[in-house]
């Protein structure tokens, strides 16, 4: 038994290997992600409006690794604030913390993350807060790890043995802290031998599937299939997949889900299949504040983003476009939610309360 234990912590650490967000030599160092696959560079953050750039320019996406890098920010702004005004930090802080957490609208892992770090300031002294901030996000960016690890065991354990999977944008370690959520759950049920073939979307118009799910699988020698968003109820329909896996951005009071566009309809058709659909979040992209789906704020993004494509006009010229980044699943289509801390199948109302008292950092619970 010992033995099988460690041969699956070694193939743990063999499929945990990308960290997207680091803290080094006082900087935060992000991969940027604009650049996959072709190019491995970085960017190198000194200051808050270069933090609040690299999350609306997409350097840096994928709720959790949003959060994660919101809290370093934080220590960056308030470095900032403390060396230029020792007494009066805390107010100047406040409309930097605003702007921050208004980055981008859907992931509530953003503002939860900023909010985390608000209660820090609240206690700190009056000497320099550096040092506590940098202690709390370096707790946020532990914890999110940890969390995708037991995620991605809840995660296999609904799977049967020899399934296939579909999954959709990039949910894995360059969306979160390390690891990664759905991705988290391919990596687990790979090395579990319960998942034995992937399929991933390509995600139009950011390709996030394409760019970085595949690159991540790779890089880890996990095989991946690539299909365009519109194959995906014909793989269904065809019997070549058991569970779409999918991450989350918000989740509401009701369970319901904002997920990247594509994720409702993968739903839809998931059930009209009879596949299932598993989504993976850690209880920080829980907002108990938000009774259902219908009231979650969904990003409306620049139309170039769709009429171009890798830079180049690929629409007819004239054309508009319309460019949500997220859609709403409602927790009807949803068979189970994953979370670090137990999971919710058939997920309601009543079932996600429970879940909201058993951490209390869930957004909007009792603490916030
Ligand atoms: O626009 P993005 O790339 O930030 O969107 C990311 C997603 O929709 C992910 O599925 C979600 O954030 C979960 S990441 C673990």
């Amino acid at each position: 038994m010992a033995a099988i234990m460690e041969l699956r912590a070694a193939e743990d650490i063999r499929y945990d290997r990308v960290r997207a967000v680091q803290w080094e030599d006082d900087r935060l160092r992000l991969i940027d992600q604009r650049r996959l696959p072709g190019h491995m560079e970085h960017v190198t953050l000194a200051h808050l409006s270069e933090c609040i750039d690299a999350i609306r320019d997409m350097a840096v996406r994928g709720a959790p690794a949003i959060g994660i890098t919101a809290a370093y920010a934080v220590v960056l702004a308030a470095r900032d604030r403390y060396r230029a005004d020792p007494r009066g930090w805390r107010v100047a802080l406040r409309p930097d913390l605003d702007a921050l957490a208004a980055a981008r609208p859907t992931a509530v892992n953003l503002r939860w993350a900023v909010e985390r770090m608000r209660r820090v300031i609240g206690s700190a002294g009056d000497g320099d807060p550096a040092g506590l901030l940098l202690e709390e996000a370096r707790r946020i960016h532990a914890e999110d790890i940890a969390a995708n690890h037991r995620m991605g065991a809840f995660g296999t354990a609904l799977i049967r043995p020899g399934s296939s999977v579909l999954t959709h944008c990039n949910t894995g370690a360059l969306a979160t802290g390390g690891y990664g959520t759905a991705l988290g759950v391919v990596r687990a049920g790979v090395a579990a031998g319960r998942i034995a073939g992937v399929f991933a979307d390509e995600t139009r118009p950011w390709l996030q599937g394409a760019r970085l799910t595949a690159w991540e699988l790779v890089q880890e020698g996990i095989p991946v299939t690539l299909i365009a968003e519109g194959a995906a109820a014909q793989l269904m329909k065809e019997g070549r997949v058991h569970w779409v896996l999918v991450g989350a951005d918000r989740i509401a009071a009701n369970g319901d889900t904002a997920n990247k566009i594509g994720t409702y309809g993968l739903a839809v058709s998931a059930r009209y299949h009879g596949v299932k659909f598993m989504v993976v979040a850690p209880t920080s992209s829980i907002d108990m504040g938000i009774a259902q789906g219908g009231d979650i704020p969904i990003e409306i993004r620049d139309p170039a983003e769709v009429l171009c494509c890798g830079g180049t006009r690929t629409a007819a010229e004239g054309a508009g476009a319309w460019n949500p980044a997220f859609d709403v699943t409602p927790a009807d289509l949803v068979d189970a939610i994953v979370t670090e801390v137990g999971v919710v199948e058939a997920p309601s109302a009543a079932k996600m309360a429970v879940l909201g008292r058993q951490r209390t950092g869930v957004a909007g619970a009792a603490d916030d």
